[in-house]
């Protein structure tokens, strides 16, 4: 009987839904998952979808790290070229052209924390536990936390979590602004999807804009981040969906957009 699909995808007209599905090992990121989710990524970029919704199967784990057990027998070059492939993977998703909201279910620790911080947004439930536990195993963040988690929550905190390895639930994770919202485990997805929706009624490429300046800004000097800014959104002016936002306002009535 062949083997279930690491990673699932659902596309319901705007909105896509991919789910790392390996409950049984708490939706550990092997390599079928790794593999699984940048083809995912791939499939979804030449699909309609306007935003994406990611999420981990089961009721405890959004993904409770990368494999460890796939750690035995790397040597330093195996080491760095499996840490690389990781943050290959994560940036993917963080320059994928639409939004990415992280769902989380449960546990996110070392890799399924890093995995969360590449999405744009993060709602999490209430039983959802986050934490970079690296340290405990001998190893380091590698699939860009140590990097993500100050930009986001600053050098403090981020160092809090990544040299004592401790975990935090949902609502410290809230007050953090690690995540943007904290919902009941029964209302993630809706929760999820009703966020995604609204993301899918804005126009696409001022959307997609946004993502790509907010990013790239931060590793930017103000001015070149605000260069970027206002080359982004001149370029908005040659949309059809600019001349509809401003002719639907004007006419008092909803938008049609189409991504063009
Ligand atoms: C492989 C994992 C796993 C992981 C859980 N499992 N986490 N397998 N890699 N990261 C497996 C367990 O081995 C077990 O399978 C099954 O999932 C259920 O886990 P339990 O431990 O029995 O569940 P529980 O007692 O409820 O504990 C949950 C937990 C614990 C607290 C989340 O599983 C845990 O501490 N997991 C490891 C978390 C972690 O250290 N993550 C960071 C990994 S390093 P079996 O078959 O044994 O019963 C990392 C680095 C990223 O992510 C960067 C790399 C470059």
């Amino acid at each position: 009987m062949a083997s279930p699909d690491p990673v699932q995808i659902d596309i319901d007209g705007p909105i896509a839904t991919v789910t790392i599905n390996r409950p049984e090992a708490l939706n550990a990121l092997n390599d079928a998952v790794m593999a699984g989710l940048s083809a995912a990524f791939d499939q979804i970029g030449s699909s309609p979808a306007r935003a994406v919704i990611l999420t981990g199967a089961g009721d405890k784990a959004f993904v409770a790290g990368a494999d460890i057990k796939e750690f035995q027998g790397l040597d330093r070059p195996a080491a760095l070229a499996y840490a690389q492939r990781g943050q290959a993977l994560m940036l993917k998703i963080e320059q994928f052209g639409a939004p990415v909201i992280a769902a989380v279910n449960g546990y996110a620790l070392g890799g399924g924390c890093e995995l969360a911080l590449a999405c744009h947004l993060r709602i999490a439930s209430q039983n959802a536990v986050f934490g970079q536990p690296e340290v405990g195993l001998g190893v380091i963040a590698g699939f860009g936390g140590s990097q993500r988690l100050p930009r986001l929550i600053g050098q403090g905190r981020a160092l809090d979590l990544l040299i004592t390895g401790r975990k935090i639930d949902a609502g410290e994770a809230l007050s953090w602004g690690l995540v943007n919202q904290v919902t009941t485990p029964v209302e993630l997805l809706a929760t999820c999807r009703k966020i995604a929706a609204r993301i899918a009624r804005q126009a696409p490429i001022a959307v997609c804009n946004t993502l790509e300046v907010v990013n790239r800004g931060l590793d930017m000097t103000l001015q070149e981040g605000l260069d970027l800014e206002a080359e982004r959104f001149a370029s908005t002016f040659e949309t059809a969906d600019m001349r509809e936002g401003v002719s639907a306002f004007i006419e008092k009535r909803d938008p049609a957009f189409k991504g063009q």
